[in-house]
């Protein structure tokens, strides 16, 4: 076996050289690397990952291997993988939730535009991808997600914790699991408010990558609830490329801004529909909308999912298409949104000053 004349120290040099795309930094700075080892010919290491739903993990690890290949006497690379998500900034006063890395808001202007089913199916697509996921349905009238989860049951309660249920791997709390049926609830903003913090705080979320919380439509009561008192890593805008959509998106931009949230991004749902029979595509409520917002306002577009009538009745029938894993073709939007979600919650943390450092003097 041929032996390669380097050490570790060489190895690292190298590594130097291969740049986080997203943050700009090469991995070794970024603490991306361990366990480096060379043994004859093979150099051995581990990749730590910012989130196991990384959209350039290939693109890393192949120019990992090409720098190493460039050592003299290296002939094989071998890569384990790893992933450890960074945790949100705690932002001015607002407080975490013990054990739970990054919040997550998915938000629009205006109703029926989608965000529920985003937000279950991107939930779903960070599951199988190896996050730990959980995901809070803030919306308190009009609570969807027992149904699009597929979970009817009445968490417990031991002393003032509340048991989350599961689906799909996902713990899962609602205010349609406490008030199930058909009957309204009609309860003013103070109510309101002291059931989101109730559910934020005294349900047992556990150790959470990821807490994903659907938001009712609109800038109302419940948004201003979440967004003054938890430190949310961001918000995801939802909304159809209709224009009367695009202009309530507009208004949930501005509303993230002014509350200081990060904007993660903006999806634009619905944007097309390919016909099973001609497969010709059509354009229901036009097409593009979604990017052309992102742009003007100089936020990131996440992906557009097309209208398909598999995707409505995995809601229905509480079978999301993202359990479908994603290989398969209705999934698909939702895995690549969701990895783009998971990228932009790492680049906001990792990127922005951590606060202790604005409050340092010399
Ligand atoms: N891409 C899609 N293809 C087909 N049907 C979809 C798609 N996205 C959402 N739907 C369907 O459209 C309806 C509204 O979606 P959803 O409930 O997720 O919207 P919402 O924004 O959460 O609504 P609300 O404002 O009431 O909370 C649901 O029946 C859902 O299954
Ligand atoms: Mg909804």
């Amino acid at each position: 076996m041929a032996q390669a004349n380097l050490d570790v120290s060489q190895v690292m040099e190298a590594l130097r050289r291969v740049q986080e795309p997203e943050l700009h930094k090469d991995i070794v700075t970024l603490n991306m690397v361990k366990d480096v080892a060379v043994k004859g010919s093979t150099v051995s290491l581990t990749f730590v990952l910012t989130t196991p739903a990384c959209p350039l993990k290939t693109e890393i690890e192949n120019s990992i291997r090409q720098e190493l290949l460039k050592l003299e006497g290296v002939e094989d690379v071998k890569i384990r993988i790893e992933s450890s998500v960074p945790k949100s900034r705690d932002l001015q006063g607002r407080v975490g939730i013990p054990g739970v890395k990054n919040i997550i808001a998915v938000a629009s202007g205006k109703g029926g535009v989608g965000k529920t089913t985003v937000a279950v199916n991107v939930s779903v697509a960070l599951q199988r991808m190896g996050a730990a996921v959980a995901l809070m349905d803030a919306d308190v009238y009009g609570p969807n997600v027992p149904r699009m989860m597929g979970v009817h049951d009445t968490p417990r309660a031991v002393g003032d914790r509340i048991l989350p249920l599961e689906g799909f791997g996902i713990r899962v709390m609602s205010m349609g699991f406490l008030n199930p049926g058909d009957r309204p609830l009609i309860w003013r903003g103070p109510m309101l408010h002291s059931v989101i913090q109730q559910f934020l705080r005294n349900v047992d979320w556990g150790e959470l990558d990821y807490l994903i919380l659907d938001l009712p439509p609109g800038t109302g009561d419940v948004q201003l609830s979440l967004t003054q008192t938890v430190p949310l890593s961001g918000g995801v805008i939802v909304t159809t490329p209709s224009d009367v959509a695009l202009e309530d998106a507009r208004k949930a931009i501005e509303m993230f801004r002014q509350v200081k949230v990060e904007i993660l991004g903006i999806v634009e749902n619905m944007s097309y529909f390919v016909c099973p029979h001609c497969s010709e595509r059509v354009d229901i409520f036009s097409h593009g909308g979604g990017k052309k917002t992102s742009e003007d306002f100089g936020v990131p577009f996440l992906g557009e999912v097309p209208l398909d009538p598999e995707v409505r009745a995995g809601g229905d029938f509480g079978a999301p298409v993202a359990a479908r894993g994603p290989e398969s073709a209705q999934a698909r939007a939702f895995y690549d949104i969701a990895k783009q979600v998971a990228a932009r919650v790492s680049v906001a943390n990792l990127t922005a000053p951590p606060a202790e450092l604005i409050t340092i003097r010399p």
